[in-house]
């Protein structure tokens, strides 16, 4: 071979080596996962990427030519700046073309400025106060909102004799959400409220807003927190001073019985009326391949509660926008395929209504019963094709 042939085969060479990697730069879709991995509130993030995890396994890493490759950050609990921060370089240094994630509200608020300004669509996939969709033309939500999961079982609460509610909130936009929305729905409805409560977000203290709401003498207390470690400490201070025995019965959004903590919570729970979009127990093929994929992908250690389901719905979201806009990333198309869109989710068909960029959904009245398999939130009644009421 002349010097001249060997140099031409270096220069093809160098040009094909090029060549592949800017093809293989094009075809990587980065989601910039923000959630919440540490601190009390890191089974948030888990969930949602185990929901992600499992989505992956049963359906591949590649979609319309592209591979998907997750980039996970920590906020480490409620931390606005660190999720802003996190969402800024996420966008600016990796690059990424979507955010998603977000568990708690505050983290999901202050990224989504990032999102505008980018032009980056922010899938959410869990934090629920209402406002959070308007705060971006490019967020869309895959979870669903405190007033859309709230109004069912006011209704439900007085259409089954309870006249008379005392409310216990968390005390952040969500919880505020739930008090507003319960309040308004029970109160057209006929009902009294006999007080109501806001308890911290952080470090809460039970015990004495138990008991105030015990001396108010309700007929039942409605109860919203964030999923997890709180509902253990709030149901072990309804029973330690007992309010079954005197009569005061409890309801609650399904935040309180998720199926991450139920079995954790124990017999106590039992006969616990919720009100809520996803159970594990729900009876469908989605759900069973569902369960399967996320066993598969996480192994059997924590039940998939309703953010799992979010992670993997998000996920089902993102590939068949991707599929819609031919793999281009584009926020404005991608924005433009998420709108309308139906998925048939594990928890029964979602749509993301255009006009608001959230989901509408069947809401389900459960019960905590015993099973073979454990404890479980057993749908008995439903709601269907529910909106937020206050949009
Ligand atoms: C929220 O911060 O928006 C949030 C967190 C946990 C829940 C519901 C809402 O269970």
């Amino acid at each position: 071979m002349s010097i001249r042939e060997t140099f031409r085969g270096a220069v093809v060479c160098a040009a094909l080596i090029l060549g592949a990697g800017i093809a293989h730069a094009q075809e990587v879709v980065k989601l910039g996962l923000v959630g919440e991995f540490s601190g009390p509130f890191a089974q948030y993030g888990g969930q949602m990427y185990g929901g992600m995890k499992a989505y992956m396994k049963e359906h591949g890493d590649t979609v319309a030519g592209k591979k998907i490759e997750v980039i996970q950050r920590d906020t480490g609990g409620p931390a606005p700046d660190v999720a802003k921060r996190l969402a800024q370089e996420l966008v600016t240094r990796d690059k990424v073309d979507l955010l998603v994630g977000f568990g708690l509200t505050p983290n999901a608020m202050a990224a989504a400025p990032i999102a505008t300004e980018a032009k980056v669509p922010m899938i959410i996939m869990n934090a629920a106060t209402s406002i959070i969709t308007t705060k971006s033309p490019y967020i869309a939500r895959v979870s669903f909102t405190l007033p859309q999961i709230t109004q069912p079982i006011a209704l439900w609460a007085a259409k089954n004799g309870i006249r008379n509610v005392y409310t216990i909130v968390s005390d952040y936009g969500p919880g505020i959400d739930a008090e507003g929305a319960f309040t308004k729905a029970f109160k057209t409805a006929g009902g009294e409220i006999a007080g109501s409560a806001r308890i911290p977000l952080q470090n809460p203290e039970f015990a004495p807003y138990i008991q105030r709401a015990k001396d108010a003498r309700p007929q039942a207390i409605f109860v919203f927190l964030p999923a997890g470690e709180q509902g253990i400490a709030f149901m072990k201070g309804y029973n330690e001073r007992g309010l079954a025995e005197a009569g005061i019965k409890l309801i609650a959004t399904g935040d309180i019985t998720d199926d991450g903590v139920l079995e954790a919570m124990g017999d106590p729970t039992l006969g616990l009326v919720t009100s809520f979009h996803y159970s594990a127990a729900h009876d469908s093929p989605e759900n069973k391949a569902f369960l399967k994929a996320y066993a598969e992908a996480n192994g059997t250690k924590l039940r998939p509660n309703f953010m799992a389901v979010a992670g993997y719905d998000g996920m089902a979201a993102i590939y068949e926008a991707l599929r819609k806009t031919g793999g281009s990333t584009d926020g404005d198309k991608i924005m433009a395929a998420l709108k309308g869109m139906k998925i048939n989710s594990p928890r029964g068909a979602i749509t993301i209504d255009p006009e608001t960029r959230d989901v509408v959904q069947t809401i389900y009245i459960r019960k905590v019963e015993k099973t073979p398999g454990g404890l479980y939130n057993i749908e008995f009644d439903r709601f269907p094709d529910q909106k937020d009421p206050g949009k």
